[in-house]
C-alpha cells in the first residue's frame, strides 16, 4: 500500500512534477514511424507526459517534433500545410522549420522577429520502428540508447502501439506482476484449466504459457544498473523432472519498460505517459534468432483483432464499461475471463483499476514484490532528481539485456544464464 501523497507522486507527469522530472530525463518512444512515415505527410499529434505536441516529417524527410500550439495565437500546427520544407499554420501561415525556426511569418514582416521567437522544438530520432524523443533539461540528455531490437530488420519485428485511458502505472504494473499470469490469463497459461489437469502450452512465441501448472514459482529479485530484474523459478514435476527448472527473467528497465519473454520471442514494452491518466503502450516483438515474427499469430494472441477494443486506425484501446471491456459471460465455462486476447484481458484490469488507482487501500503480498519494488524505485529517482542528482537507469548500456525463458538441468545456475549488467552492488 502506497500514502496518497506517494501515490500522487508516482502518479502524476506532467511538466513541474517530480515524476515528469524523472521521465524526462530519458530517451522515450514517442509514435510509431509508420504514423510519420512520408515526407510532407499528414502531421501527427502527439501526446506526452503532459505536453502537446505535433510530429511531422518535411520535403527532405526530416523529422520535427514542435509544441502543437503556434507560437503566434495557438491553433494547432497538426491542421497546417506540410510542405516545401516545413510546417504550415493555416490560420496566419508562419511556418516552422523541423527544428522549430521559424521561416516565414506573413502577417508581419519584420524579418527581425522570424530571428526573436521560435517553435519550442524537440530533439527526436528514428530507430527500431519508432520515433523517439527527449523532452528534458539539454544539459542533462543522455546517449541515445541503443536498444537489442535496433539490431534485427523493421520487417522482421512486429512494432506496434495501443492507447489506454487509464495511469501509466497500472500498465507498469500490470508487466510487473507474474503471478497475474498464470490466473487471468488461464486459457494461455494453462490449456485444460477447466478440468482441473495442466496441458503445457508448448508454443515458443507464447509469452504466458507456462511449463508447469505451479503458480506460486520461487521468485528472487535483484537491483541491477537498469532497474531490477526478477527471476521465477518453476520446478519440474514427472518424469519430464529430473531436476530441471523452468527459469524465467523478466528485466524492469526504469522507468517504464520491461522485457517479457517466450522461449523464442522477446515482447519489449514501453509504458509512456501520455498524460496523467492516459498511457501509450509501445510494444516490440522479436526473435532471438533475428527471423520475422508471426505477426498474425501475435495479433491473435494479444486479441488486437476485435473492433469493438482496439482501432487499428487510432491505436486506440475501446474497452469501456459500457462494452464490459468484451467480457462476455456466457463463454465463462470454457474461457476463463471470457475476453478474448492477452492484451484486452490486461487492459480490463488496468482499466477497471480507475483512471488512476487508489494504492492506500490495497492489500499485497509477496507475490507483489516486482510491483512493490518498481514502485519504490521510481519513488527513489523521483527523490533523487528533485534534490539534483540522477534518477535510477539513466544513461545505462540496454544494448545487452535479455529477457530469459528457458528450461535447464539442475544444475545451471539462473543468473549465469543472464547475458546483461549483473547485480548492482
Ligand atoms: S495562430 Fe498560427 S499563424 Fe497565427
Ligand atoms: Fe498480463
Amino acid at each position: 500500500m502506497l500514502s496518497h501523497a506517494d501515490n500522487e507522486l508516482l502518479c502524476r507527469i506532467g511538466p513541474g512534477t517530480a515524476m515528469g522530472d524523472v521521465f524526462r530525463r530519458f530517451w522515450s518512444p514517442v509514435c510509431l514511424a509508420e504514423q510519420v512515415s512520408r515526407a510532407d505527410g499528414d502531421p501527427l499529434r502527439v501526446g506526452v507526459l503532459g505536453e502537446r505536441l505535433v510530429a511531422f516529417r518535411d520535403t527532405e524527410g526530416r523529422l520535427g517534433l514542435l509544441e502543437e500550439a503556434c507560437p503566434h495565437r495557438g491553433v494547432s500546427l497538426a491542421l497546417g500545410r506540410n510542405e516545401a520544407g516545413g510546417l504550415r499554420c493555416l490560420y496566419h501561415g508562419w511556418k516552422f522549420a523541423a527544428d522549430g525556426t521559424i521561416l516565414e511569418t506573413p502577417n508581419c514582416v519584420d524579418a527581425g522577429f522570424r530571428q526573436r521567437v521560435r517553435a519550442r522544438s524537440y530533439p527526436v530520432r528514428e530507430a527500431g520502428g519508432l520515433i523517439w524523443a527527449y523532452l528534458g533539461p539539454a544539459e542533462k540528455m543522455p546517449a541515445f540508447p541503443h536498444w537489442p531490437f535496433f539490431d534485427i530488420p523493421v520487417d522482421n519485428m512486429r512494432v506496434n502501439r495501443i492507447d489506454a485511458p487509464v495511469n501509466y502505472m497500472q500498465q507498469l504494473e500490470g508487466g510487473a506482476d507474474s503471478s497475474h499470469v498464470g490466473v487471468l490469463h488461464s486459457n494461455f497459461a494453462r490449456p485444460g484449466w477447466m478440468s482441473g489437469g495442466f496441458n503445457a502450452n508448448t508454443d515458443p512465441d507464447n509469452p504466458a504459457a507456462l511449463v508447469t501448472g505451479d503458480l506460486a514459482p520461487t521468485l528472487l529479485l535483484e537491483d541491477t544498473e537498469f532497474g531490477f530484474h526478477y527471476a521465477a523459478i518453476r520446478q519440474l514435476e514427472g518424469e519430464d523432472g529430473d531436476g530441471r527448472r523452468n527459469v524465467r527473467v523478466v528485466p524492469i528497465i526504469m522507468p517504464s519498460t520491461r522485457i517479457i519473454p517466450s522461449p523464442a520471442v522477446q515482447f519489449v514494452i514501453f509504458e509512456v505517459p501520455i498524460d496523467d491518466t492516459n498511457t501509450a503502450t509501445f510494444g516490440v516483438s522479436y526473435r532471438l534468432d533475428g527471423a520475422p515474427v508471426d505477426r498474425d499469430k501475435l495479433n491473435e494472441m494479444s486479441g488486437r483483432f476485435n473492433p469493438a477494443l482496439f482501432s487499428e486506425h487510432t491505436h486506440g484501446y475501446l474497452g469501456t464499461w459500457q462494452t464490459r471491456f468484451g467480457q462476455d459471460r456466457t463463454r465463462m465455462q470454457e474461457d476463463w475471463s471470457g475476453i478474448q486476447g492477452v492484451v484486452m484481458e490486461d487492459m480490463a484490469m488496468a482499466m477497471s483499476q480507475g483512471a488512476i488507482a487508489d494504492r492506500s487501500k490495497e492489500h499485497l503480498v509477496p507475490a507483489d514484490q516486482a510491483v512493490v519494488r518498481a514502485r519504490r524505485q521510481l519513488l527513489e529517482s523521483a527523490r533523487r532528481v528533485a534534490a539534483g542528482g540522477d534518477p535510477i537507469g539513466v544513461n545505462v548500456d540496454v544494448s545487452r539485456i535479455r529477457a530469459i525463458d528457458s528450461t535447464v538441468p539442475g544444475n545451471v545456475r539462473w543468473q549465469d544464464l543472464v547475458t546483461h549488467g549483473k547485480a548492482a552492488a
